[in-house]
């Protein structure tokens, strides 16, 4: 049987995020630039977004730039940059394929003007999709978005629009860059780390962590497939007891 019929489509978390690492190694592996590993990272992202469609995951979330990567050698910065730009563009005829609404989380103010253009421009374009929301964290850090949250909380009861006792976990996440969109049942993390690197700190609170050593380059459907069955031989217990959930 293959990997994805061994896959019982009723027990699909409904949301996957992922921690695409290893771009950098695999290119140092091959003995070429950094950016030869982001290049071929993209391939990676697209068999990964269409095997989500294929097995009907509705919410799917890369993390592509996190704001501490603005601290990286301004080329490379540069190239990423680049690289989004024609990516998000080469790429939305596979998006409209695929039935696939394109989102961003982030403190995308700060993304060069092209890159936040093209993002607008996509996500108007994919709007209406509904197989499968692709969110992409660019310059994106947990920290920033709780506090980012916190401080638009803190106008809100200042202003006399919230009560500081109306504040609920719901309340709180409604305030995230996430929200509308389900916590991830499900984060992977390839290349090998065991970090979850400032990555949806909020939203992972009863996440399943799933590490491969693959580095991201590698990572294809199959990847997904197999991160996904080993997701559904866990038991979930949201603090409760094995008994109580038989
Ligand atoms: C981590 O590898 C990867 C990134 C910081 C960038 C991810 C970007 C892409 C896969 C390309 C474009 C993506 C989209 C969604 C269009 P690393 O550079 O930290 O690798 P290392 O740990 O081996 O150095």
């Amino acid at each position: 049987m293959s990997l994805i019929e061994q896959i019982d489509k009723d027990k699909l978390p409904q949301h996957v995020a992922v921690i695409m690492d290893g771009n950098g190694r695999w290119a140092k592996e091959k003995g070429k630039l950094r950016v030869f590993g982001h290049q071929n990272g993209v391939v990676a992202v697209r068999d990964t977004v269409e095997g989500a469609v294929e097995l009907g995951i509705k919410y799917l979330t890369l993390y592509a730039f996190s704001t501490e990567n603005w601290n990286r050698p301004k080329l490379e910065v540069m190239a990423l940059m680049e690289l989004l730009v024609s990516t998000i563009s080469k790429e939305t005829k596979t998006l409209m394929d695929n039935g696939v609404r394109l989102n961003a989380i982030g403190n995308l103010s700060s993304l060069p003007e092209k890159c936040r253009k093209q993002l607008i421009e996509t996500i108007k374009k994919t709007a209406l999709n509904t197989n499968c929301t692709l969110t992409l964290a660019l310059s994106y850090s947990s920290r920033w978005e709780i506090t980012d949250a916190a401080k638009r909380i803190a106008v809100k009861v200042r202003d006399g629009e919230l009560k500081a006792e109306e504040i609920t976990e719901d309340i709180f996440g409604s305030h995230l860059n996430t929200a509308g969109i389900p916590d991830p049942e499900l984060m992977i993390r390839t290349s090998g780390e065991h970090r979850i690197s400032n990555y949806l700190l909020w939203q992972i609170a009863y996440a399943e962590l799933y590490f491969t050593s693959k580095l991201w380059p590698d990572f294809r459907r199959q990847d997904l497939f197999e991160a996904v069955l080993d997701y559904q031989k866990r038991e979930r217990r949201f603090g409760m007891t094995s008994e109580q959930l038989n």
